[in-house]
């Protein structure tokens, strides 16, 4: 059907109708399938269309517990009648049960919280830096904060003034100084780099999602944060993507058995159902702050502080990163064991996973994403011929057979 300026009014419920509003109202900032979604339940997104899909994003690797868990957003509904808002001029009974819940979940002593990741990324920067002065001993203004080639820690123009990605830098500055940024995966660069006297942290990624899923070698993370403990420099881990069971385990360090000084979480924290992060770290990095130093009014909020708690419950009742593990496996085999030219690579851990397309004969990852939309599976392209692949965390294996059928079948439908 070809839509028109006409057929868009008489159907006002079309995906199209949608998008138009869309595009002539906001910011042109992203991207988007061309799908208006309006219901989740598990695995699976509606649009407004009514045709449904399996979710193979999970709002960027957010919604682990599936589309509007019922305990989640029971929880939710419960608290919103109840709190939602002190800010921290006042202390709430949520906040309390949840930093003690959050600290001994993860095994720290403390949480700062936030909402969105580049507020916790940031609030990470600002912790580090702190220590720098107040521990270390770094003269004021000196320290520097070692990231990776390819990282990406989110927006504001600080995180910005660390990522390597020209779309994310162009015609943003001036930038932040006191960042230095080494190859990733590359245990000698980091060792030249902490010569520096004045290296006060290290952020990284235990794999980078958004730049495709680069899964660093085996060790990797174990090497850095025992050369981080050597030079008396903060290990400090976003765990924003990878965290809260994605990969397989509670927190994709687990795989390696370290424990970052300071570790940023966010996403996954509450489910998708609501803007919540922050970090975590022992004491005598997290008492270098004193009040008035950092904050936000809605970080700590009692509804985030509740919805929190329980999808951080479901993650631990539901298993979630044994069946991560488990299903990533399986997925990935089957992925290896499909006979398209066009794959040339399938990589990842857990259930955070990317194939790596051989755009050829004029066919992009972009278009097989629009094919696999139009079979019913959701997936986005990220830097141009990877698309990853990352489902909700409760999907079932015969779920996930019948997702890699439908890659299999659309993938085939090229060749
Ligand atoms: C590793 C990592 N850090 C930080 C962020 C930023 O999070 P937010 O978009 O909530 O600011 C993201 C988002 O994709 C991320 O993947």
């Amino acid at each position: 059907m070809r839509f028109t300026k006409e057929t868009i009014q008489q159907d006002h419920q079309s995906n199209v109708s949608f998008i138009e509003m869309e595009e002539n109202h906001t910011a042109h900032n992203y991207h988007p399938l061309p799908v208006v979604l309006e219901r989740g339940e598990g695995v699976f997104l509606w649009d407004v269309e009514g045709k449904k899909y399996y979710d193979f994003l999970s709002a960027y690797s957010a919604v682990n517990q599936g589309h509007c868990h019922p305990k989640i957003i029971n929880t939710l509904i419960e608290q919103a009648q109840k709190l939602t808002l002190t800010s921290r001029a006042f202390h709430n009974k949520e906040f309390a049960t949840f930093s003690k819940y959050v600290s001994e979940y993860f095994g720290y002593d403390r949480f700062l919280p936030m909402n969105t990741g580049a507020e916790a990324v940031e609030t990470a920067l600002k912790l580090c830096r702190k220590w720098a002065y107040q521990k270390k001993g770094i003269s004021e203004n000196e320290a520097v904060i070692l990231v990776c080639e390819q990282n990406f820690h989110g927006r504001t123009i600080s995180i910005v003034s660390a990522s390597t990605d020209p779309d994310a830098r162009k015609e943003f500055g001036p930038f932040t100084p006191g960042f230095k940024v080494i190859p990733y995966n590359d245990v000698d660069a980091l060792r030249e780099a902490l010569k520096d006297k004045n290296v006060a942290g290290f952020l990284v990624e235990p794999i980078q999602g958004e730049a495709g899923v680069n899964v660093p070698d085996f060790g990797y993370l174990a090497a850095c944060y025992s050369l981080c403990k050597e030079y008396n420099v903060l290990f400090i881990a976003d765990e924003i993507q990878t965290g809260i069971a994605r990969t397989g385990e509670l927190l994709a360090c687990c795989h390696e058995g370290v424990k970052a000084d300071i570790l940023i979480l966010g996403k996954a924290l509450t489910g998708g159902v609501y803007p919540v992060s922050g970090v975590l770290s022992r004491d005598e990095i997290m008492l270098c702050l004193k009040p008035g130093e950092h904050g936000s009014t809605y970080g700590g909020n009692p509804l985030g502080c509740a919805v929190a708690r329980a999808a951080l419950e479901v993650v631990k009742e539901e298993g979630l990163a044994e069946n991560a593990k488990r299903l990533g496996e399986i997925l990935r085999s089957s992925l290896r064991n499909i006979k398209s030219t066009r794959i040339n690579k399938v990589r990842g851990k857990g259930l955070l996973n990317a194939i790596i397309i051989e755009e050829k004969d004029g066919v992009s990852a972009w278009d097989i994403c629009i094919r696999l939309m139009e079979n019913g599976l959701l997936a986005k392209p990220t830097h141009g011929n990877i698309i990853r692949f990352a489902p909700p965390l409760v999907i079932t294996e015969i779920q996930l057979l019948s997702c890699v059928e439908i890659i299999e079948e659309t993938l085939l439908s090229f060749e």
